[in-house]
């Protein structure tokens, strides 16, 4: 192990080069004009896990191409553990550009901070587990089971061809944990085994008024306005204190545990910083529950976009035509998407004025997943993550969501291990994301030490 150790330490100059090359690549998985970069980026990635000495291949798909890198087959005679690496290639759009400080994909360094969009979510962070990797290849040090690495293109949109993927390769990636490095921690000094992701429930809804924009000094005040219209409806499904009011919303929903309260009170942000880490005048959220518990073990209803009427420069006196909304709530475990996702539909249809028109398309959905922090593999996970950076490791619930994990356990029958490596303020989807060079190194580190501890037991 120290072999391997001292070739982390010595080559994290090239590594980061390396890295810096990973993220020029603009693999935007939502927008069509950067369906080639998406596709250069898992060419890149393949010859990449090649020059490392893994056995790597480009699956082509419906949408974007899914890199699957091993490790070189070792002869034995006993049965070895297999573990699969998930993680993705693929960015979020950085609009809007002008709030970046240097372009999102000329990675700029600044003391240990790496600037660049997808250095955290999740280049930077799945590049961490290939250096470890590359570090027991190239010292010849042999590692105690198989790897196999999972690395798609489709995450930020839905992991659609992922889902048919695992489907038709069961087979060859039956393992005995999925290792994925995709969530956060506290602080760079605070690593943190994720037992909870929230799930989702999606959809958009529109409100039609006149057939066409009207002069709204002519017809103003005789037709309802759209987009009133959908102020008042959306503004319906929140009472005072920030709870939902949508009945059945918080039906099934499990209280934490004992263990869980316990656990959480050893999370290092308090409200202020807080409250200073998302730059907002005061704080708000469901009454009864911490900031913490808020974002991570409580559902949400959320508004992720708005649109309505003349947006251009200047002024336009219509009455709009219409009025639509994206929405996105957040579940938590033993919520079902489709019955919540319905009782909310309910709702707004029984909300909506006669005065317009409602239509509401139904999205994505997951559940939210969960694994027991205490169990054999978490715990290993745990003394890795202690061994690499020095200090105890919380568990702790996340409030985003990996769809995709739900279908790692209906398909595979695997549990996913969460040992994410990204900062509360890493700007993930937002401008200026960023990725911690020391919770990079850290990350090689806990991955090193990690095979050997999923493999002792
Ligand atoms: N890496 C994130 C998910 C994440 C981040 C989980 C931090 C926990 C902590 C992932 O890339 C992501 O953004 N997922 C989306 C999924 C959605 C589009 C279905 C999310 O959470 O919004
Ligand atoms: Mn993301």
């Amino acid at each position: 192990m120290q072999l391997v150790l001292d070739y982390l330490k010595q080559n994290q100059p090239r590594f980061l080069e390396e890295l810096c090359d990973y993220l020029r690549l603009p693999s935007v998985s939502a927008q069509e004009q950067h369906k080639a970069d998406v596709h250069a980026c898992a060419e890149w990635l393949v010859n990449h896990c090649i020059s490392i000495g893994l056995e790597a291949r480009l699956c082509t798909t419906k949408k974007h191409p899914i890199v699957v890198a091993k490790t070189p087959k070792v002869k034995s005679k006993a049965k070895r553990p297999h573990f699969m690496l998930y993680g993705h290639y693929d960015v979020q759009p950085p609009e809007p550009l002008n709030l970046w400080k240097s372009k999102p994909f000329e990675p700029r360094i600044e003391g240990r901070n790496l600037f660049a969009r997808g250095s955290t979510d999740n280049k930077g962070q799945n590049f961490a587990h290939l250096k470890a990797v590359e570090a027991y290849l190239k010292t010849n040090t042999p590692l105690p089971c198989d790897l196999t690495f999972v690395i798609e293109g489709e995450e930020e949109v839905g992991s659609e061809s992922l889902s048919d993927f695992l489907k038709t390769n069961r087979k060859e990636l039956q393992c005995d944990a999925i290792v994925i490095s995709d969530t956060g921690m506290p602080g760079p000094k605070h690593p943190a085994l994720t037992y909870s992701l929230r799930g989702i429930t999606a959809f958009e809804i529109k409100l039609t008024g006149p057939d066409r924009d009207l002069h709204s000094g002519l017809f103003g005040g005789a037709v309802e306005n759209p987009a009133t219209a959908l102020c008042r409806l959306l503004a319906h499904v929140h009472d005072a204190n920030g709870r939902i009011v949508i009945p059945g919303f918080y039906q099934d929903i499990v209280p934490l545990s004992k263990f869980e309260r316990e656990e959480a009170k050893r999370y290092p942000m308090n409200d202020k910083q807080f409250l200073k880490l998302v730059g907002a005048p005061k704080l708000f959220g469901e009454k009864g529950f911490t900031p913490l518990e808020q974002r991570t073990a409580r559902p949400t209803f959320e508004i992720n976009g708005l649109t309505s009427g003349y947006q251009g420069e200047g002024s336009k006196t219509i009455v709009p035509s219409w009025a639509s909304a994206k929405i996105t709530c957040r579940l938590v475990p033993n919520q079902d998407p489709e019955y919540v996702g319905k009782r909310v539909r309910d709702f707004l249809k029984k909300k909506c004025p006669p005065t317009v028109k409602l239509e509401i398309a139904a999205g994505h959905g997951a559940e939210a997943y969960m694994v027991s922090p205490t169990g054999r593999q978490a715990q290993a996970a745990v003394r890795a993550l202690e061994k690499a950076f020095g200090c105890k490791p919380i568990l702790m619930r996340e409030g985003g969501s990996i769809p995709i994990v739900n279908q790692f356990k209906k398909i595979l029958g695997v549990d996913s291990l969460l040992l994410g490596l990204g900062l509360p303020d890493d700007n993930a989807h937002s401008p200026n994301e960023k990725f911690n060079l020391d919770c990079f190194e850290n990350g090689q580190r806990m991955s090193a030490f990690l095979w050997d501890e999923l493999s002792k037991m």
